[in-house]
C-alpha cells in the first residue's frame, strides 16, 4: 500500500502584504497560479464572481500606469468589489505637502487594502509599516515590481508548459527596469539559465547578480543581440526608461540600441515567446506583433487574473 502523507498545507496570504518577490517560493507560485486560473475561467464563463462584494481597493499610484493600475481596478470590479481611484496624486492632498504616512492612514480607514505605486525605492514597505490593511506593491522606483513579476512567470507557465530548463534572455534597461529585477529573483526559483543583454550603464544591478549566483544559477551578460537570441526560449524585452536618467544625454545614446524585429526574429526558435511589461517605445517593432511568437498582449491579459487572484487572496476570499 502506498504511504500516505498528511496534505500540505494550503498557503494563506490573508491580510498579508505583497511588497517583494522574496515572499513567495514554489508552494506559493504554484497556489497564486492555480487561483489565477479559476479567474480566467470565471471571468470568461461569467464575467467575473462575487467574491469581493463590500470590500473596497485605494488604488493609489504617484507614478503613471495604465495597466497596473486599470488591471487592478478591472481585477476588484470582477470580483464585486469597489475602487477609490488616486491615479493623478496632483488632485490629492499630496500636493498640499501630505506625507506618505497620513495618505496611507487616511485611505486605510475607508479601504480594506491598498495598492500602491511610488518614484521611491521602499516605499510599499514604509506604507505597510502604517497601515494595519494589506499593501500592495505596484513598483517603488528601481526596486521592485512584484505583482508584474508574478503575471510574468504566469505568462511563461501558461505559454512553454514550466519555466524549468528554460534559457530566459532579458534585454534592455536591466539597471533601472523594476521589472526585470523583480523577475530575476523570482526565477532563481526554479532550474533557469540567464542572459543580461544591455550596454555596460544599464547592467544589471549588483544585488540581483549577488540573489542569481547566491542560489547557484548561471548567467552571462552581452551587449550583442543578435549573439544571445538563438539560444533563448524568452526573449523578455524592456523600455530604456528615460525618466530614469539624469543625464539625458546619456539616454539619447542608448535610447535605440535594441530593436526587435521580424528580421530578428528569423534567428530566433519556434517556439521562443517575446515578452514585455509594456509600455514599449519602439524596442518592439509593430511588425512583431503579428508573429505567434509575440506573447505581450496575452502577458498584459494574464495582469487582471494574477491580480484577481492576489485581492481575494490577501482579503482572505480564496
Ligand atoms: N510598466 C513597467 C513599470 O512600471 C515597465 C515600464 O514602465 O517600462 O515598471
Ligand atoms: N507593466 C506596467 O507596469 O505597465 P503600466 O506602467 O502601464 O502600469
Amino acid at each position: 500500500m502506498r504511504p500516505s502523507h498528511p496534505p500540505l498545507p494550503t498557503p494563506s496570504f490573508a491580510g498579508q502584504d505583497i511588497l517583494s518577490v522574496s515572499q513567495f517560493d514554489r508552494t506559493k507560485l504554484d497556489y497564486i497560479f492555480g487561483v489565477a486560473h479559476e479567474m480566467r475561467v470565471l471571468v470568461e464563463r461569467f464575467g467575473g464572481a462575487d467574491l469581493l462584494q463590500g470590500k473596497i481597493l485605494a488604488n493609489l499610484f504617484y507614478e503613471p500606469s495604465t495597466r497596473t493600475s486599470s488591471s487592478f481596478m478591472a481585477a476588484m470590479m470582477r470580483l464585486g468589489g469597489q475602487v477609490i481611484p488616486i491615479n493623478n496624486v496632483q488632485y490629492s492632498s499630496v500636493s498640499k505637502g501630505e506625507s506618505l504616512p497620513d495618505t496611507i492612514r487616511t485611505l486605510e480607514s475607508y479601504a480594506d487594502v491598498i495598492v500602491l505605486r511610488h518614484p521611491e525605492v521602499g516605499a510599499a514597505a514604509t506604507a505597510a509599516r502604517y497601515a494595519a490593511k494589506p499593501v500592495i506593491n505596484a513598483g517603488d522606483g528601481v526596486g521592485e515590481h512584484p505583482t508584474q513579476a508574478l503575471l510574468d512567470l504566469f505568462t511563461i507557465v501558461e505559454e512553454l508548459g514550466q519555466a524549468d530548463g528554460l534559457t530566459i534572455t532579458m534585454v534592455g534597461d536591466l539597471k533601472y527596469g523594476r521589472t526585470v529585477h523583480s523577475l530575476t529573483k523570482l526565477l532563481v526559483n526554479y532550474n533557469v539559465t540567464f542572459r543580461f543583454v544591455s550596454p555596460e550603464i544599464l547592467r544589471m544591478p549588483d544585488d540581483v547578480l549577488d540573489v542569481v549566483r547566491g542560489t547557484g544559477h548561471t548567467y552571462d551578460e552581452v551587449e550583442s543581440l543578435p549573439d544571445a537570441i538563438a539560444a533563448s526560449d524568452v526573449l523578455y524585452v524592456t523600455r530604456i526608461q528615460r525618466e530614469r536618467f539624469t543625464d539625458l544625454a546619456v539616454y539619447d545614446r542608448v535610447k535605440d540600441l535594441y530593436v526587435v524585429d521580424e528580421e530578428l526574429l528569423t534567428q530566433a526558435k519556434e517556439q521562443m515567446i517575446v515578452m514585455h511589461p509594456l509600455p514599449r517605445v519602439g524596442e518592439i517593432s509593430y511588425g512583431v506583433d503579428d508573429d505567434p511568437r509575440a506573447a505581450y498582449f496575452r502577458q498584459m491579459r494574464n495582469g487582471m487574473y494574477i491580480r484577481m487572484a492576489l485581492l481575494a487572496s490577501v482579503l482572505g476570499r480564496a
